[in-house]
C-alpha cells in the first residue's frame, strides 16, 4: 500500500512517500522536509500566522516534490495521512485540508495521525523489531513526556509540569544570543564548553515521580547570564554545555526509573531533542549499564518530517481505520485520545 504523508504541525512542510504491508517493515520510498528558518528567525521563535501562510506558499510543491521523489504519481497511491494534531491549528489547518482535498479527488481513504504516535512510529521505522510493551520518550519543543506503549491505548506515566524540554533549549539559546532555532545551536556551542563550569539544578530529581520540570532550570540560566553581565564565548559554551548536562541528566534518569519501575525491556527515544547528541550517548551508557536496549531513530527522523506520519497512518489504514471528509485538526490532544476518529 502506497501512502502519502503530510506533516504540517509546527514550522516545518513535510510530505512522504511509504510502502506499508501487513508483516513486514514499512520502506520509506521518499521523505521531504521544508523549513522555515529564514521566516522566523527575525523574531526569535516561531510566528503561528507567519507559519500558516508560508505552509500554504509551499504545501503544493512539497507534495508534488516527495511524489516525485518516491518516483510515484498521485494515481499511483491508495491512501493518505495527514496530521491532525496537536500543534498550531493554523499550520495543522494547510496539511489537513491538502490532505484531505487530495483524497477526495482521487477517491483514496485518508486518515488523521497524532503527532506524537507520528514520533513514536519513527522509532519503529529505524528498529522494525521494536514491539509493544516499549517505553517512550517523547521529546520535542511541545512535549516532554514518558509513555508505556502497551497493546492497547499509551499510558502516560510522567509529563512536563511546565515547558518542554525543547522549548528550554530555544528559550536558553535566546539568552545566550545564540541563533533560532536554539536546539542544535546550544548542543553546537556547548561542543567546546564545560558541563561543570556552571553548577545548575537537576530539577524533580528528588521527587519520586516520573514528572519533568524546565522552567525553573531556565531561570537558573539566565540568573548565571545576569551575574556575568556580558558573556565571553567562552561563557557562552559553558552555559551551553551546563545546561545540556542538567537537561538531559534528567531524561536519562527518569527513563532509568520508569524502565524498572515498570519492567520494560526497551526504550524508544524520540522528538526533536531525541537527536542531541550529549541525550543519545548518556541514553545509550544507561541503557548498556541496565541492561535494556535503547532505540533512537536517526536525526532526520527526530525532528518533524511525514514519513512517520505516513507510517503511523499506514499501519491505521492496514487495520482498516478510515477518517471522513470531517476530519478536523485539533491544536490539543492527549496521545490515548483521537477525536478525529469517533464515528
Ligand atoms: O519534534 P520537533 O521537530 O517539533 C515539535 O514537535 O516540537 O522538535 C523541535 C524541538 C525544538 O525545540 C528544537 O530546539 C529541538 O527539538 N532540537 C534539539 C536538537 N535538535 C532539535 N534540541 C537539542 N539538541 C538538538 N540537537
Ligand atoms: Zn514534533
Amino acid at each position: 500500500m502506497l501512502v502519502l504523508g503530510i506533516e504540517s504541525s509546527c514550522d516545518e512542510m513535510a510530505a512522504a512517500v511509504v510502502d506499508a504491508a501487513p508483516g513486514r517493515p514499512i520502506d520509506v520510498r521518499a521523505s521531504v522536509v521544508e523549513g522555515q528558518t529564514e521566516v522566523h528567525r527575525p523574531y526569535g521563535g516561531v510566528v503561528p500566522e507567519l507559519a500558516s501562510r508560508d505552509h500554504l506558499r509551499a504545501v503544493s510543491g512539497v507534495v508534488t516534490a516527495a511524489l516525485d521523489a518516491a518516483d510515484c504519481t498521485a494515481e499511483a497511491l491508495q491512501g493518505v495521512a495527514v496530521t491532525a494534531g496537536p500543534g498550531l491549528l493554523g499550520s495543522l489547518l494547510v496539511g489537513l485540508s491538502f490532505g484531505k482535498a487530495l483524497a477526495y479527488r482521487q477517491g483514496l481513504p485518508c486518515v488523521g495521525v497524532h503527532h506524537l504516535a507520528g514520533h513514536l512510529a519513527a522509532a519503529e521505522l529505524a528498529e522494525p523489531d521494536l514491539q509493544p510493551p516499549y517505553l517512550g520518550l517523547v521529546v520535542s519543543g511541545g512535549h516532554t513526556a514518558l509513555y508505556r506503549i502497551g497493546e492497547s491505548a499509551p499510558e502516560i506515566l510522567g509529563e512536563t509540569r511546565d515547558d518542554a524540554v525543547g522549548e528550554a533549549f530555544d528559550k536558553v539559546a535566546k539568552l545566550l544570543g545564540l541563533p533560532y532555532p536554539g536546539g542544535p545551536a546550544v548542543s553546537a556551542a556547548a561542543d567546546a564548553g564545560d558541563e561543570r563550569a556552571v553548577p545548575l539544578p537537576r530539577p524533580m530529581l528528588d521527587d519520586p515521580g516520573l514528572d519533568f520540570s524546565y522552567s525553573g532550570l531556565k531561570t537558573a540560566v539566565s540568573l548565571a547570564v545576569a551575574a556575568r553581565g556580558s558573556l565571553s564565548p567562552g561563557d557562552v559554551a559553558d552555559l551551553a554545555a551546563s545546561f545540556q548536562a542538567a537537561a538531559t541528566d534528567v531524561l536519562v534518569e527518569k527513563s532509568r526509573r520508569a524502565m524498572a519501575s515498570h519492567g520494560l525491556a526497551r526504550l524508544a527515544v524520540v522528538g526533536g531533542v531525541a537527536a542531541n547528541r550529549r541525550l543519545r550517548e548518556q541514553m545509550a551508557r544507561a541503557a548498556a549499564d541496565d541492561g535494556f536496549a535503547a532505540v533512537f531513530p536517526p536525526a532526520s527522523l527526530c525532528t518533524d518530517n511525514a514519513a512517520m506520519i505516513a507510517a503511523a497512518g499506514a499501519r491505521l489504514l492496514l487495520q482498516g481505520e478510515r477518517h471522513g471528509l470531517s476530519l478536523s485538526a485539533f491544536s490539543r490532544v492527549p496521545l490515548a485520545e483521537r477525536p478525529w476518529s469517533a464515528p
